[in-house]
């Protein structure tokens, strides 16, 4: 799939405010500064259509984009941004939850990692959390452009190890990117376009009559 079109509609702090279409979204999660509005715009190939900055705490609404006229895609604040203080911390881990609780639209998360480092309880716990709330996830490890190939392989193998060693039963969809050398974004679209079918085939189920 190539992104023909992007499209800013709008950010909101009240989940229930969000755009109201039945149409499949994608939303981009993660600690702050991981690269997720930076990803935003790499697969879009656009320079500024989602805000990012160097400094952590950057994006602290829900932002949808329209992509290709009949998809969403959602950039949300990070978590675990220590700077801020401890109430605009819950504000923001509540956005969150809220935001994952209510929207019937997501067909699946994408928890952004940074490759350079070990897993992190806050990353593994968040996925726990949507794991036992049953929202579908995939990793997708950013920064790539920071690590030699050799490193990046074993990094993201030691990654998916860790959860299969934990709870998880099977390991999720994970990519590789780098926004920097606009890498992985090919197999990510690859992927929601196939969501996207899926989506679109879904079966009306019949009511039946007892
Ligand atoms: P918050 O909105 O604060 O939660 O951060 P974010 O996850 O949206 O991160 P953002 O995209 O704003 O990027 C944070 C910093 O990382 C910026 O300085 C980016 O230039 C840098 N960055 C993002 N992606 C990459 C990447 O693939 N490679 C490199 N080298 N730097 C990146
Ligand atoms: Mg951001």
């Amino acid at each position: 799939m190539r992104i023909t079109s992007s499209e800013f509609i709008i950010s909101n702090t009240d989940v229930s405010k969000c755009p109201n279409e039945p149409i499949p979204e994608y939303a981009f999660i993660g600690r702050s500064n991981v690269g997720k509005s930076s990803l935003i715009n790499s697969i879009c190939d656009r320079k500024n259509l989602a805000k990012t900055s160097g400094r952590p705490g950057k994006t602290q609404l829900i932002n949808h984009f329209k992509i290709n006229k009949s998809w969403y895609l959602v950039d949300l604040p990070g978590y675990g941004y220590a700077r801020t203080s401890k109430t605009s911390k819950k504000a923001f881990q509540k956005l969150i939850t809220t935001y994952f609780e209510k929207r019937k639209q997501l067909v699946s998360a994408f928890v952004l990692i940074d490759i350079r480092h070990d897993p992190q309880p806050i990353d593994l716990e968040f996925m726990e959390w949507l794991g036992t709330n049953y929202i579908p996830f995939a990793i997708v490890f950013t920064k790539a452009d920071k690590e030699k190939p050799m490193a990046i392989e074993r990094k993201s193998k030691a990654y998916i190890q860790k959860m299969l060693d934990h709870a998880w039963e099977e390991a999720p969809p994970h990519f590789i990117t780098s926004s920097l050398h606009k890498t992985g974004g090919d197999e990510l679209l690859a992927y929601i376009a196939q969501l996207n079918e899926d989506f679109n085939n879904q079966e009306v189920l019949p009511t039946i009559d007892v």
